[in-house]
């Protein structure tokens, strides 16, 4: 029974003035509207009110709360979860076909070497000792992997203060993207790695997509495609403030020259803007002379970020290790250095780097470490070349695969998505469809070398009994 204080308080709500019920049955919610126009307290100061009305609905489909708009302009949800999702209907449909081989997402399969993993377990036992036991550490990363990163990864020619360890890349990129905020205009290698552009789409940044062309308005689009080398005009482009630019490229495996990259560095100094440039897939490359970092480029000092992740050297797509370097030079237009803001980001919205991935991060850095992910990159670039000649074989045009993990096959026309749906049902093969990675991107199919060797082997017999 309702006590009668309690039937007091909810009668003289029913009775308050601007409260309406309306039909039956219905869900009573308060709904509370903030900012509302400012008012003076009798303390005399001075906050927004927040209005309070309740409001009835005789089917309550949420809460009070607006969606963020920005979210409504996604197309669809993110690349890869929607390729898993495709993937486990045609199980469904079909639960007694082969075991599926995945080509898709690139994720790692091969495991972590004994050294690497000698200091992910050694840094899981620290925590079981009294002296080695540490709580919360550095937002930025540990001291010594900030150091050991600069000198090991960029032979000295960035700061350890300058490098941001975290738990990836991908995380990274989400949480420049919240520094950058919605005034800033992006540009992106068309086709691109998804999570550039749905990140501007998310913090606000761009209008609708069009639907003709696929692109968001307010993005500022580079075609990467064969016919240029896989680099874009810059000349051509419109101004962009942030530049995203990955070499080796995923979806393309195409790999900037020096020359190419010198002509980024000048172009963003040029036009004032801040290239990101993503290395992800840095440690694949083998042809001699060609960057494996920005900073190895004049002039990168002043206009570039990097990002960069163990993911991928080390199988640590699952531990989860990566870094963003940040050189002190790197300024905003009122002159204030981005590192600072980066560093304001990093301390509020993240808490540090895992401890025990960050003691696996140091082995990975260790002579030892640094041979065990060169065989790595050796196995799954052999993954790369069998997946390469194989699709050749079957009278297809391919690109990359040479100094990266992913073949960008050139379907010569075909629409992606239906290739992509055609090689599951007949193949058992899951790729990804160059659409995926924008519209730039149509035409083209992506093989990841990421698979176990066997796996890639068999990939290839079976797209030769349904592609030759
Ligand atoms: C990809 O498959 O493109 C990426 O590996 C996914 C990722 O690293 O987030």
């Amino acid at each position: 029974m309702m006590s009668p204080m309690l039937s007091g308080v909810c009668l003289s709500l029913l009775a308050a003035p601007g409260l309406a019920f309306v039909g039956t049955p219905f869900i009573a919610q308060q709904v509370r509207h903030a900012p509302a126009p400012t008012s003076r307290s009798v303390t005399g100061s001075s906050r927004p009110r927040a209005s309070t009305r309740m409001v009835a609905t005789p089917d309550k489909v949420g809460t009070g709360v607006k969606r963020n708009e920005n979210f409504a302009k996604l197309k669809a949800g993110y690349l890869f979860p929607g390729i898993a999702k495709r993937r486990n209907a045609y199980l469904e449909a079909n639960p007694d076909c082969r075991p599926i081989i995945s080509l898709g997402i690139g994720d790692t399969t091969q495991p972590i070497p004994p050294h690497i993993l000698s200091g992910l377990v050694g840094g899981a036992k620290t925590l079981g000792t009294k002296e080695g036991y540490t709580g919360y550490g550095a937002e930025q990363g540990k001291a010594d992997i900030r150091e050991k990163i600069s000198e090991k990864l960029y032979n000295g020619l960035i700061k350890p203060d300058e490098v941001f360890v975290s738990d990836g890349a991908k995380c990274d990129i989400g949480r420049l993207q919240m520094m950058f905020g919605s005034g800033v205009v992006s540009a992106v290698q068309d086709p691109s790695y998804p999570v550039y552009v749905d990140t501007s789409v998310m913090v606000g940044q761009t209008g609708e997509v069009n639907e003709e062309t696929m692109q968001y308005d307010n993005i500022v689009y580079m075609p990467c495609k064969p016919s240029n080398d896989f680099f874009p005009d810059l000349k051509a482009l419109p101004h962009a403030d942030v530049i995203y630019f990955c070499s080796p490229n995923n979806p393309t495996g195409a790999v900037a020259t020096r020359e190419q990259l010198e002509a980024l560095v000048a172009h963003a100094n040029a036009k004032g803007s801040i290239v990101v440039f993503d290395a992800a897939y840095a440690p694949f490359i083998r042809t001699p002379g060609v960057p494996k970092s920005i900073f190895e480029i004049e002039g990168s000092r002043t206009c570039c970020i990097e990002v960069n992740s163990f993911s991928k050297y080390a199988g640590f797509t699952g531990a989860r290790l990566g870094w963003t370097v940040i050189p002190n030079e790197v300024k905003f237009s009122d002159g204030t250095p981005v590192r600072n803001d980066f560093n304001r980001v990093m301390t509020t919205a993240f808490n540090g780097a895992s401890n025990i991935v960050q003691s696996g991060g140091m082995t990975c850095l260790d002579d030892e470490g640094m041979a065990e992910i060169d065989t790595l990159m050796d196995y799954y670039l052999e993954n790369a070349k069998i997946l390469k000649e194989g699709i050749e074989s079957c009278g297809f045009k391919s690109h990359g695969g040479k100094d990266a993990p992913y073949v960008y096959v050139d379907l010569e026309g075909k629409a992606s998505w239906d290739v992509f749906s055609e090689i599951l049902e007949k193949a058992q093969v899951v790729t990804i469809p160059g659409a995926g990675f924008g519209p730039g991107g149509e035409g083209f199919l992506r093989l990841s070398a990421f698979a176990p060797r066997e796996s890639c082997v068999e990939a290839v017999e079976r797209l030769r009994a349904v592609l030759a």
